[in-house]
């Protein structure tokens, strides 16, 4: 007896090392778990695994109006899209009062980008390099949001992106594994706060598991299809670290990954999340996606898919019923073991013990209601995060001075393009329960800050997002020969060109802005592009033509102020970029952490198309360069940074020795500020690795950070490189550091910096 309580609690001690969570092996938790379920008729088992849409479906409708009744008997565990404090405390009391075991429901709801307060959109956040801010601003959504009866979010979604075509790349960080898994325990950390149980703690959800943003030409919901090693390598450790950061829950994703469905692959479901990463809490289908393996033809039948889905290690089938409809038979019949039933109801009942809702199942409706102004504290940090995704890509030197920050105080501005006051754009692709009310323009705070320094502001807005009329031009072209600088604001419709079903097959400026932009242009001013967009737009026109570039993604509520006030120099860029932005769509999936060929094109001019057959037979394209137009990590400032040579702690270090913990190598480098403004810079650290079993990528980020620097002011940075930042998945499929000639940079972005090389023996 006494051994086997050893051995359980070295069990135990190991589970709680695998998640930072001790909630998920909480031995007062699985006791109540455990009693729960020995009084659980088959029927209310098969209800935990029940999620119904109760409000506004983002899929095909639902339509049921008997939630009730079901809700009484214990038909459903979980409802997505139901908020407010009354109504989840409404439907909650049926439950907790009028179902025989009085399990409370579970409300989920997706949270992406801010809830009330509206963040910049993910790709965004992730441009600000900086998981503490990420890590607040999902905080604050989850005290938003919880204050509304909400304890789950569908978020963060942690899928790598590396074709700029899928829609959905503005949901996530991007397409690096080591950055992405940065922001996904970011994320994590700040929805479930330091304890599930606290009543403002929202429990996560990393999505779409698995491979979901590889969807084979960005078309979305299509099959993904890749090697093991890039699964493991790229696709999969943004999950990992949503898992080890203590996430509660994961979504399995609606694309077949090598030729299974992913709600029914017990490969990822089971094997990897559940064996190997010792995963203990639930996994949720996306919408209908297991009526969706009808479609794919793994299922013929409605019982078939809900079979496949829960034995390969689904739990919560989100609104196709099938469930519902057919788990109880299943398992009557033999077909699904009750046990399998009883492990995935399991963990439906630990994350709702985890949460406290059984001791605490409703939300304090307060007297006022909803307060109707946003919390100033909130506002600020949605402001300082818009800041710092901003990227400058462009910002020439016109006549001896770079055109900005604008400086003088009394000029008059042009400010032209449907996304200069468009304030539902703003609040991006999820905005939640954001409202356009609360939302500062770009026009709005532009001209507030001309009136106060004297300046003029003429507005036009030339054209809409996606439209074949030129009738406005000519006002757009009026404004722009009468003033000093032109802003042309132009980009994407958020709600119906960026996110989910949202591919595109052109990466240029929707409808006719890119005319719009030349017919302005053309007036000689200067143009100062601002591009609102939920991708990396192919903009190869303006990046040759006009003097200055930002990237804003969509910034969220305060939007203006935040672009005014880097605009005009009162805080500086610090942005960088997480996505390549390509010069044609045809080099898509573009990345920077991409192989190399045994043909590389190193040292040939790509601009023209090749001339002899030492210029043909390469990796190349006839008609476009390989590079993209700005590169990952890549971002200017107001200031200049300099990079000292890199040094390291030792020139060899053996395989062995950093496989066991006991070695690792320090690198440093010294940044200084050589510019005349305060500055912040994202310093980037990658790796490069020659020599193993098999092919590494040229580069591979393997840290950062974030420096502030006033003028002439240096700072040492230093990493650690251990088996953490140099194992890789080997020719044999084990996670090892090899023998290897190592190339270590550290720099600005991902196509500069200093270089220095070790030697990893054997
Ligand atoms: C479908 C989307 O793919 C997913 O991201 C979202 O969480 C669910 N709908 C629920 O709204």
């Amino acid at each position: 007896m006494r051994q086997v309580f050893l051995v359980l609690s070295a069990l135990l001690l190991m589970a709680a090392t695998t998640s930072a969570h001790s909630e998920f092996s909480n031995p007062g938790i699985e006791r109540r778990v455990d009693e729960l379920l020995r009084r659980m008729t088959l029927d209310e088992k098969v209800g935990q695994l029940v999620l119904y849409s109760a409000g506004v479906p983002t899929g095909p409708g639902t339509g049921r109006a008997d939630y009730r009744e079901q809700v009484a008997k214990g038909q459903i565990g979980s409802f997505g899209n139901l908020t407010g404090a009354a109504a989840t405390n409404a439907l909650q009391k049926i439950a907790v009062e009028k179902s025989r075991l009085g399990i409370p429901l579970l409300f989920g709801i997706d949270v992406i980008h801010g809830y009330h307060t509206v963040f910049p959109v993910p790709l965004g956040m992730a441009s600000t390099w900086d998981p503490r801010l990420v890590e607040r601003a999902a905080r604050v959504a989850a005290e938003e949001a919880t204050a509304e009866g909400i304890r789950w979010t569908f978020s963060p979604m942690v899928d790598i992106a590396r074709d700029a075509r899928w829609g959905r790349i503005v949901e996530g960080a991007g397409e690096d594994p080591y950055l992405g898994s940065a922001m996904a325990a970011a994320y994590v950390r700040g929805y479930q706060g330091a304890n599930l149980a606290n009543a403002d703690s929202l429990a996560a959800c990393a999505k779409h598991y698995a491979g979901y943003g590889a969807a084979e030409a960005g078309r979305d919901y299509n099959a993904a299809d890749m090697s093991d090693r890039t699964l493991r390598q790229i696709y999969l450790p943004p999950f990992e670290s949503a898992v080890n950061a203590g996430a509660a829950s994961i979504m399995s994703s609606f694309n077949t990954l090598n030729g299974v469905p992913a709600t029914a692959d017990a490969k990822t479901l089971t094997e990897i999340l559940r064996e190997q990463w010792k995963f203990k809490g639930l996994v949720v289908s996306d919408w209908q996606a297991v009526a969706e393996l009808i479609p794919h033809g793994v299922a013929l039948d409605e019982a078939t898919a809900a079979r496949k889905a829960i034995l390969a290690g689904l739990d919560v089938d989100m609104e196709s019923g099938f469930f519902q409809r057919h788990l109880g038979e299943l398992v009557r019949t033999g077909r699904v073991p009750e046990a399998v039933l009883d492990e995935a109801v399991r963990r439906v009942l630990r994350v709702k013990f985890a949460l406290g809702l059984f001791d605490r199942p409703y939300t304090p409706e307060p007297a006022a209601g909803v307060p109707a102004k946003l919390d100033p504290a909130h506002l600020e940090l949605a402001r300082t995060i818009a800041e710092r995704s901003l990227i400058l890509l462009k910002n020439d030197k016109a006549g001896g001075s770079a055109l900005l920050p604008i400086s003088s105080p009394a000029r008059t501005i042009a400010l032209v393009g449907p996304l200069a006051d468009d304030a539902v754009n703003m609040l991006g692709s999820w905005p939640g329960k954001g409202e356009a009310k609360n939302v500062i323009t770009l026009k709005t705070a532009l001209a507030q800050r001309m009136q106060q320094s004297g300046g003029r502001l003429l507005y036009a807005k030339g054209t809409e997002i996606n439209s074949a009329s030129d009738a406005g031009f000519d006002q757009a072209v009026q404004a722009a020969s009468k003033a000093d600088l032109v802003i042309a604001a132009l980009g994407e419709d958020a709600p119906s060109m960026t996110g989910e079903a949202a591919s595109r097959a052109h990466l240029g400026l929707p409808g006719n802005q890119q005319q719009l932009l030349e017919a302005v242009a053309a007036t000689g001013k200067p143009v100062v592009l601002i591009v609102f967009s939920g991708r990396p737009l192919a903009l190869t026109w303006a990046a040759a033509h006009l003097p200055a570039m930002v990237q804003a993604w969509y910034p969220g509520v305060q939007a203006g102020p935040a672009l005014v006030r880097t605009l005009f120099g009162e805080v500086n860029f610090s942005g960088k970029l997480t996505v390549s932005v390509p010069r044609a769509v045809g080099q898509e999936p573009l990345y920077y952490n991409a192989l190399p060929t045994g043909r590389p094109a190193n040292g040939i001019d790509l601009t023209h198309p090749p001339a002899n057959s030492a210029e043909k037979y390469v990796s190349r394209y006839i008609d476009e360069r390989n590079s993209p137009l700005f590169p990952f990590g890549f971002g200017l400032s107001y200031t200049q940074f300099a990079y000292a040579p890199v040094k390291l702690s030792k020139t060899t270090v053996s395989a062995n020795a950093l496989n066991s913990g006991a070695a690792s190598v320090m690198v440093s480098a010294t940044v200084t500020n050589t510019g005349t403004r305060a500055g912040r810079e994202i310093v980037q650290l990658y790796l490069g690795q020659r020599g193993t079993s098999v092919a590494r990528p040229i580069k591979e980020l393997e840290g950062f950070r974030v420096l502030e620097l006033a003028p002439g002011e240096s700072q040492r940075v230093e990493f650690k490189l251990s088996r953490d930042e140099l194992a890789f998945w080997n020719i044999d499929m084990h996670y090892v550091a090899e023998p290897a000639e190592v190339s270590v940079w550290i720099g600005p972005n991902s196509a500069e910096g200093q270089m220095a090389r070790f030697t990893i023996t054997r």
